[in-house]
């Protein structure tokens, strides 16, 4: 059934989980976050994009998640929108049918140009008072994440949407994260704790020191009832890398966010953990690999079908990793 991420995430604080919150496109990455709950037991987060809406078309990926629904009708299901940039486009994704929305009021409308705390409370607040009167939940979003604008080239750690900014500057600040929540009303705050978006998050390999654990518990301590909620949170596999450049990809030596330490944000209060670069890197490397190893094969539903086989092993890892699995 489609529930909204408030009962979700309240169920996943009581019982000290972490939801994956996966990015979907299309059927087949659907169809990889749905088999995958179906084999672990797990309630899901599918959220889209306006990249999602723009390819997909809104008609067709609001009828995806209806087909999942239907076919998998003992599984909860959160339908998100994820980065919305005004209320409007907010409201517009009520209307469509989603049961949550994210309004990023952490960039001007334009998704890109950093906005002022005002604006964010304001806007933020808007798309507050109007979802909630429509049973629909609201993420809000306050500090600098890496950038927005592709979903493909993240930033450099240290690199924000305005430039270069020190470590502190890139994390959510306690003590305003507590006052947006009491003027905004949002039932769960993505906090920037040191995570950026895309495959390019860090240069070397993690030494345990990825996230700002330190800064979450912080945060957590001052809003026990808000749900934290991490962007950027691909752990970019390296064998899945390594696919992809053996059969002809061309990607840098890049490194994610360690699935341990989001483990460990999880322990201290991360419960809606955003995945999307993971999935794509799982797609592209096996359907390179298949296509060079099978190059008489012109069914698309072969290569395809090993494209959500990869993607559904992505999500069945994070559901056990996070404690997703069996609670459904
Ligand atoms: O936050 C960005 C997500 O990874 C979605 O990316 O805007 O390319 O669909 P997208
Ligand atoms: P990744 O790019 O790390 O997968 O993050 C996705 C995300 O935060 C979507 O909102
Ligand atoms: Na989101
Ligand atoms: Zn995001």
């Amino acid at each position: 059934a489609l529930i909204s991420l408030r009962q979700l995430l309240d169920h996943a604080a009581e019982n000290n989980y972490g939801v994956p919150a996966f990015n979907a496109n299309n059927m087949e990455q659907v169809h990889a976050v749905m088999q995958a709950a179906d084999a672990t037991n797990s309630p899901v987060i599918i959220q889209g994009s306006a990249g999602a809406r723009k390819y997909a078309g809104s008609a067709f990926l609001k009828h995806l998640i209806l087909a999942a629904v239907e076919q998998y009708p003992h599984i909860p299901v959160v339908f998100h929108q994820d980065h919305g940039t005004s209320p409007a486009i907010c409201q517009r994704s009520i209307q469509l049918g989603f049961t949550s929305v994210m309004m990023d009021g952490s960039l001007e409308a334009d998704g890109k140009t950093p906005s002022s705390y005002e604006y964010n409370v304001e806007v933020t607040r808007k798309t507050v008072e109007m979802s909630h009167a429509c049973g629909v939940s609201v993420e809000g979003e306050l500090g600098c994440l890496g950038s927005l604008e592709t979903g493909e080239a993240g930033e450099e750690d240290g690199v924000g949407a305005s430039g270069v900014l020190t470590h502190e500057q890139m994390l959510t600040d306690p003590e305003e994260a507590a006052d947006f929540v009491k003027k905004t009303g949002v039932d769960a705050l993505a906090i920037a704790i040191g995570t950026s978006h895309g495959a390019y998050k860090f240069t070397k390999p993690p030494t345990g020191d990825t996230l700002a654990i330190q800064r979450i518990k912080e945060i957590h301590a001052r809003l026990p009832n808000t749900h934290l909620v991490m962007h950027g949170s691909s752990s970019v596999p390296q064998d899945w890398l390594k696919i992809v450049n053996d059969f002809g990809g061309d990607l840098g030596e890049t490194y994610g966010v360690p699935v341990n330490e989001i483990q460990q944000g999880i322990k201290y209060g991360v419960r809606k953990v955003n995945i999307d670069t993971d999935l794509r890197l799982a797609s592209t490397g096996s359907i390179r690999r298949h296509l060079a190893e099978n190059p008489k094969n012109f069914d698309p539903r072969k290569f395809l079908a090993v494209s959500t086989d990869a993607m559904q092993r992505i999500c069945e890892d994070r559901m056990d990793a996070f404690g997703t699995s069996g609670q459904a």
